[in-house]
């Protein structure tokens, strides 16, 4: 297929709701010659064609999933679960925004913008399938999906009120255990999402909620790789804390679920009703740059052997040889790949070019 009919006719709908884009998912394959990816690369001890992955959020479902790794990704993030069946926040989903590069968590407001170039904010909610349905869904991912590539899936829990970290750690379990039945490679909990206002929000500010839920997780699925999804913190100490507290229960944890911030029209009325949104794309990179350097720094002072995922801005081959200089094990994409579903492939052909360079130097001077 043509490269263009291939962007064009796949892309995630954003005009469009949740459930729409669900049920529109490619069903055709895009047919891309993949440059290859040189080194040796892996995903938590799993070997893996190149450092590139789909990050939770944009691969709704298998279909989605099939695409993605079509287009020259390895690892594939199935879009957050959970034990019920939860409906998704009302459109807008997506809301394309200005702004120069947001610092960090706190008072930020971002302008609306008409036409999505680079940055959005994000308004889902976490919804889920019924588990019934995401399992079926999860075993025809991963019979599906062509040797090599790496299936993770998402999970959150759904805490009611009353609930104790005991309960919510269960929940967790419970899904990590539904997910690993239904033949996932890797289990990510999700213990940051910004657009909820409930306890499952910002649990891995808390050492103590980090360990638990990692050490249930890897309870459920001892056998499969657990990575934590985690949000900002606030200093370096904060970080050291919950690192040393999750040693040991999780191999991976993938920074950043967004920075959030507040959403203005131009003429300066508030969306989502001034309540804070996350933000993904490349606003937020250099933050999140700075975010992975700070744990980088953290997990070897801690002496931990914990990996690290880098998930926020990056939408080039710069900025994946950047993260990875910067001490990522591996690099994820949500935003940039949904605006450009190719961008796989360009970055895999920067990088094949310059390890060829590379190759090319050392030959001329040896
Ligand atoms: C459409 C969309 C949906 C998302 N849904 C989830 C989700 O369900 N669970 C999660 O952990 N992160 C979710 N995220 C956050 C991404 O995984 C990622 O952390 C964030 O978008 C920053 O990366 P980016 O700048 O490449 O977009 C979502 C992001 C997008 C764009």
């Amino acid at each position: 297929m043509p490269i263009a009919a291939a962007m064009s006719a796949h892309a995630y709908d954003i005009n469009r709701s949740y459930d729409w884009n669900y049920a529109h998912a490619p069903v055709r394959l895009p047919d891309v010659r993949m440059p290859a990816c040189a080194g040796d690369w892996s995903f938590c001890g799993i070997p893996v064609a190149s450092p590139l992955g789909i990050p939770a959020g944009p691969l709704l479902n298998s279909r989605w999933i099939l695409y993605y790794a079509a287009l020259g990704f390895d690892v594939l993030t199935y879009k957050t679960v959970r034990s019920s069946a939860r409906a998704s926040y009302s459109p807008p989903n997506l809301v394309p925004v200005r702004h120069a590069s947001i610092a960090g968590e706190g008072s930020t407001v971002v302008m609306a913008d008409s036409v999505a170039e680079e940055s959005w904010a994000i308004s889902f909610g976490m919804p889920s399938k019924d588990p019934d349905v995401w399992q079926e869904d999860v075993e025809a991912a991963r019979r599906e999906l062509p040797e090599g590539k790496v299936l993770v899936v998402s999970v959150v829990a759904s805490p009611q009120d009353q609930w104790t970290l005991g309960r919510i750690a269960a929940d967790f379990a419970r899904c990590a255990r539904l997910a690993r039945d239904a033949g996932a490679h890797a289990i990510e909990a999700n213990l940051s999402c910004p657009n909820v206002a409930t306890q499952e929000g910002n649990l891995y500010a808390s050492p103590e909620a980090s360990r638990e839920i990692a050490a249930a997780v890897r309870d459920a699925a001892p056998a499969l790789p657990i990575v934590l999804k985690v949000g900002l913190f606030n200093d370096a100490d904060h970080a050291e804390a919950v690192v040393r507290a999750v040693t040991g229960y999780a191999d991976a944890i993938s920074t950043t679920n967004t920075i959030t911030a507040v959403v203005r029209r131009p003429d300066g009325t508030a969306i989502f009703d001034g309540q804070r949104r996350g933000i993904g794309g490349r606003v937020i990179g250099a933050r999140c740059l700075a975010e992975l350097v700070m744990l980088r720094d953290v997990i070897d002072r801690a002496g931990s052997n914990v990996r690290l995922v880098t998930v926020g801005g990056v939408s080039s081959a710069a900025d994946v040889r950047e993260r990875l200089a910067m001490g990522a094990d591996h690099v994820q994409l949500a935003t940039a790949a949904m605006l450009n579903p190719m961008v796989g492939i360009a970055i895999r052909k920067a990088l094949s070019r310059s390890a060829a360079e590379h190759a090319g130097h050392a030959t001329t001077r040896s």
